[in-house]
């Protein structure tokens, strides 16, 4: 009896030390990369206007996006290296890729909860449920990185590739980011934390328990003594001396890699300032020319109020740019005018004069915000 309960009270090893310090990286990365990027996703959207201003506005949350995307990819080629040296040094099976015992697991477990099947599937090390996770998570990673880098250096990107395929390089990365923390909070915090609470990843242990249900064919082979012999002692030592050659000239070819990523180019970094210059040549009128009065009979006949409002209070499209009371400089106004920014299509100096500009802006500057 007593036995018994000791059996039960047994802890299994799971995790390394540099298993569950790769997995607390994770968490500052993947938690950091999702409170600075959503917000950037739907930036237009009230809730994260107001956490964009709370994390210090959108420059610098831009920098701690990149920095944490940086350790990510840090972290990335560290982990490569790490497989590489367990399967190639060690000799460790690859318990994480999937394989046709899966399938047969899946099979067996949903027949097992519809009540088909009497036995719960007996699952190895890592069951099939961990494996996608994990398999999620590289997939996940590997297409942040190439969006990432879309987006990060649109001039190098759009030099190989056409230009459309930044703009969905940003949607991809957007969704991606949206099912990875959707995936997180549903999945993986109902395997791991709601069905049973599982502290492994930071104790490093698993109980005699979660083992049976979770992993029992690894229990088994633990149990008979069965767990393959490592490799002798004089053949890891050999593969050690190929391993690290490799190991050193690959990491310098990724890191090399990994800073190009970095510094090839500056574009999105640095937050270029609105254009200014008019478009259509330079502008022959001042602010002074403007009359109000002119510019309120203006507003009635063109197509602005469509957009910014009756009084240029703004409108549904217009969102938060106000023009009634514009604080921006005649020529901005003109510039934006010509230009057509965002959903606004350019109007030219044939559809409506620089002096009618000057007549509009000088009426938008007495009305009150
Ligand atoms: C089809 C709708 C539409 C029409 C028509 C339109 N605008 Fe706009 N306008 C917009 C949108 C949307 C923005 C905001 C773009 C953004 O988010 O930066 C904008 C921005 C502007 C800005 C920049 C304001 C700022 O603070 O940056 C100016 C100036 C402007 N419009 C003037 C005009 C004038 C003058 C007209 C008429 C000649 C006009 N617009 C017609 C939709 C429109």
């Amino acid at each position: 009896m007593e036995e018994q309960t000791l059996q039960a009270q047994k802890q299994y090893p799971r995790f390394t030390p540099t298993e569950r310090f790769e997995h607390i990286l994770l968490i500052v990365t993947f938690v950091g990369l999702s409170l600075t990027g959503l917000p950037q996703k739907y930036a237009a959207e009230d809730w994260a206007k107001t956490m964009i201003n709370l994390m210090g506005g959108v420059e610098s949350i831009r920098i701690v996006h990149r920095i944490l995307a940086t350790i990510l990819m840090a972290e990335s080629i560290y982990h490569g290296g790490i497989i590489t040296y367990k399967l190639y040094v060690l000799g460790r099976r690859a318990s994480m890729l999937p394989g046709i015992r899966d399938l047969r697991d899946v099979i067996q477990w949903i027949t097992f909860n519809l009540g088909w099947s009497r036995s719960h599937p007996h699952l190895p090390r890592y069951n099939f449920g961990e494996k996608a996770e994990y398999l999620a998570v590289v997939w996940g990673t590997v297409v942040m990185i190439i969006t990432g880098f879309m987006m990060w250096n649109p001039i190098t990107t759009s030099t190989v590739l056409p230009g459309e395929v930044i703009p969905a390089a940003r949607v991809a990365h957007g969704n991606e980011a949206l099912l990875a923390v959707l995936s997180i909070l549903i999945w993986h915090m109902y395997n791991v934390h709601v069905r049973r609470f599982n502290r492994s990843m930071f104790t490093g242990k698993l109980s005699r328990e979660a083992m049976i249900e979770e992993h029992a064919a690894e229990l088994e082979t633990i149990e008979k003594g069965e767990l393959p012999p490592g490799r002798p002692p004089q053949v890891i030592e050999r593969r050690k001396r190929r391993f690290w050659p490799y190991a050193i000239i690959m990491t310098i070819i990724l890191v090399g890699g990994l800073i190009r990523f970095l510094t090839v180019e500056q574009t999105a970094i640095t937050t270029i300032p609105r254009q200014l210059s008019v478009v259509g040549g330079p502008l022959l009128v001042s602010a002074d020319n403007g009359q109000a009065d002119q510019g309120a009979t203006l507003w009635q006949t063109l197509e602005c109020k469509t957009c910014h409002g009756e009084n240029a209070e703004s409108g549904d499209m217009t969102m938060n740019v106000i023009l009634a009371g514009t604080k921006i400089s005649f020529e901005a106004f003109v510039g934006a005018v010509r230009r057509g920014p965002a959903d606004m299509h350019p109007f030219s100096a044939d559809q409506i004069t620089d002096e009618q500009l000057a007549h509009l802006y000088a009426w938008l500057r007495t009305l009150e915000r």
